[in-house]
């Protein structure tokens, strides 16, 4: 039988969606539950789970290093944050006032505040104070029960800012029990050094910035902010097939405030994920649909804007059976929060996602929409051993008891990270 790294047992509850793929609409809510269940883990993985009673009996014998009881508690999988603007400098809170007062979020940015203002912050600071802001937001993530995140970089737009907020997200990789997935974002915004010329800064991005992340390895995916007033249809097209050509993945921020077409953008260049989509029309979610791209939902950005309208997450599940995935969007201006469980509960309640869909949103969704399916995201046997115990006893329990912290441990890689 051999030796096993760790033995966790006591699980009042384990839930998790199965297999690797993506779940589609209905499919969302068919989680696996198993009640008084044990994990074995070995080298980092998944060795062995189910019944308790099972896996003792199939254990007898062997070698265990590490046995661990979570006294009834309820396990998921490790949590997975597939959107944010983890690596920037200083905050926003000066454009409180005017966010409450009802100034349009893209006004601020045309009067050279909002991503613009954490621009300027984030070019003055140094890369290790990025990497020790950066750090701690981290490590909430974790707290929260988050074992896999992603980072976009865009809040330097220069060559030599974008590249040492992707150098913090590396080594961030290197060093944090997170692991990050990064994505090159330099079309968040158009810098003011090229206001009024930003075709000559998206073509900044493709002669320059794009090969040389490629050239070091920096990204997995290149994302940009298609929107009306920051980049138009056809220059997101441009930057993303250029980035494809860099192999780079593309993502888009997509029909979040216009209608633009971001969605049926997403679909044509074959994005592996389109965030936002509070104003995507119907053709455009029907686009998605045909191409299999995973719409990443972003409650607390609306919630935060003080917007009435939420993404259309219902008829994303039940009329186009599309793959809906859940994150923070973690960042200093539309979304200031690390806490996937507040998103967890604005799921539940704006999104009238049910417990189910949001665990499935959470992690096999947000790891397909990483490119992640077959290492994270699910209980199941060769899968990294990333674990969340919450404090709770279902999956219910966690919109309906708000604003409270329900971790009470992560294993990560198979070891413990929080306890
Ligand atoms: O996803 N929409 C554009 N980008 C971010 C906000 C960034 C910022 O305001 O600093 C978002 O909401
Ligand atoms: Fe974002």
């Amino acid at each position: 039988m051999g030796k096993f790294d760790m033995l966790i047992t006591g699980i009042g509850r384990m839930v998790t969606p199965p297999g690797n793929s993506p779940r589609f609409g209905a499919e969302m809510k068919e989680v696996r539950e198993i009640v008084d269940a044990a994990v074995a883990i070995r080298d980092g993985r998944i060795a062995l789970f189910g019944a308790e009673q099972d896996v003792r009996g199939a254990l007898a014998g062997a070698d265990i290093v590490q046995s661990l009881d979570v006294g009834g508690r309820m396990v998921t999988p490790g949590l997975v944050d597939p959107h944010t603007h983890l690596v920037h400098g200083g905050s926003r809170e000066h454009e409180l006032a005017l966010k409450r007062a009802g100034v349009p979020y893209l006004d601020i940015l045309a009067q050279g505040g909002g991503i613009l203002s954490t621009v300027k912050r984030t070019r003055a600071a140094s890369e290790e104070a990025l990497y020790e802001k950066a750090r701690r937001s981290l490590s909430e993530m974790l707290l929260n029960g988050v074992t896999t995140v992603e980072a976009k970089s865009g809040y330097g737009l220069a060559l030599e800012d974008e590249l040492k907020q992707l150098r913090v997200a590396k080594r961030l990789n290197e060093t944090h029990p997170i692991d990050i997935v990064s994505t090159f974002m330099g079309a968040h915004a158009v810098p003011p050094e090229f206001k009024g010329r930003s075709d000559a800064f998206v073509e900044l991005i493709v002669t320059e910035m794009l090969p040389r992340v490629a050239q070091e390895g920096l990204a997995e995916f290149c994302d940009v902010f298609c929107e009306q007033g920051v980049f138009s249809i056809e220059q997101s097209r441009e930057i993303l097939l250029a980035g494809k050509r860099c192999g780079l993945r593309p993502k888009i921020h997509a029909d979040e405030i216009v209608p633009l077409g971001g969605a049926e953008l997403s679909a044509e260049v074959g994005a592996i994920s389109a965030e936002h989509l509070l104003a995507a029309t119907d053709d455009g979610l029907a686009a998605l649909a045909a191409r299999g791209v995973v719409p990443v939902l972003l409650p607390g950005t609306s919630f935060n804007l003080g917007l009435s309208r939420h993404a259309r997450a219902r008829d994303m599940i039940d009329k186009y059976a599309l793959p809906v995935a859940l994150s923070t969007d973690y960042n200093p201006g539309s979304c200031p929060t690390e806490s996937i469980q507040l998103i967890i509960m604005l799921a539940s309640l704006n999104l009238k996602m049910t417990p189910e869909e949001i665990l499935t949103a959470c992690t096999l969704n947000a790891a397909n929409a990483l490119d992640r399916g077959a290492d994270i995201g699910s209980i199941e046997i060769g899968k990294r051993a990333d674990l969340t115990v919450f404090n709770a006893p279902n999956l219910a329990y966690l919109p309906y008891h708000f604003g409270v912290n329900h971790t009470y441990g992560v294993i990560k890689n198979g070891h413990v990270a929080v306890w």
